[in-house]
């Protein structure tokens, strides 16, 4: 039996298009299955992907209002969360609820460049403001405050000496929809471990460190190496 598996969106659900994909690539072999769509925002395309799937599509109308959020995914059977492109705090009612099992991905290395105000353009801004060499993406867990919940991936993304912020968004946002997915399948097979020192995918010992992870997950012919390189963002 799969995963039912709800995204919270408030935008252009690229991350949720892409677990579609992934999930649709896996077919049978697939951890879990996308069974509702929720955004704080009445238009926002997440929904429309949803719908064009026949799948249950829900406005928020007030997202902080937890008893109603954790009623909504009681009544569609969620046994995981995921948050894709969503801005809103998620209330405690859902993260107690569903402990361990509601999930993120953040356009950079937490706990670097994360936090309330850090989203969209203004975290690639901000790497690119302070110097850093080398930013990535970040599936964590989601507790009651922005970003700070326990790490399950990282995948590093290099800073080119040319970059804008634009073009560093959308270098990370290709191995986001590379990462997400994969983490995604594997904790709604039960495949990832959440609650170990180091979380570790039962399948594959020794691949505690997030950085291994991202190797394990890599496109099969595709080294990590390759994904890295400036090439990769052509
Ligand atoms: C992504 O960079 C994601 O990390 C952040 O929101 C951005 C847009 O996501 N949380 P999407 O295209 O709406 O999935």
């Amino acid at each position: 039996m799969t995963a039912r598996i709800a995204v919270l969106a408030s935008g252009g659900g690229s991350n949720l298009q892409a677990l579609f994909d992934h999930l649709a690539a896996l077919g049978d072999a697939r951890g879990g299955d996308v069974v509702l769509v929720a955004s704080n925002r009445r238009e926002a395309t997440a929904l429309d992907r949803a719908r064009s799937r026949g799948i249950a599509a829900e406005y928020l109308a007030e997202p902080a209002d937890g008893p109603s959020l954790a009623a909504l995914l009681q009544t569609q059977d969620v046994d995981l969360v995921v948050l894709a492109g969503y801005l809103k705090l998620v209330p405690a009612e859902v993260t107690a609820g569903w402990s361990d099992h509601v999930l993120n991905v953040h356009p950079a290395l937490l706990p670097a460049f994360g936090g309330s105000g850090m989203y969209g353009r203004r975290v690639h801004e901000a790497v690119l403001a302070h110097g850093a060499r080398v930013t990535g993406a970040t599936v964590h867990l989601v507790n009651e405050r922005y970003d700070e919940g326990r790490i399950l991936a990282q995948w590093p993304v290099p800073v080119m000496p040319d970059d804008t912020a634009a073009a560093l968004a959308a270098r990370v946002l290709r191995v986001e929809h590379l990462l997400y997915p994969r983490v995604i399948d594997a904790v709604a097979a039960g495949r990832l471990s959440v609650t170990r020192p180091a979380a570790a995918i039962d399948d594959a010992p020794g691949a505690g460190a997030c950085f291994d992870f991202a190797r394990h997950a890599a496109p099969s012919g595709r080294s990590i190496d390759a994904l890295l390189t400036p090439s990769f963002t052509s």
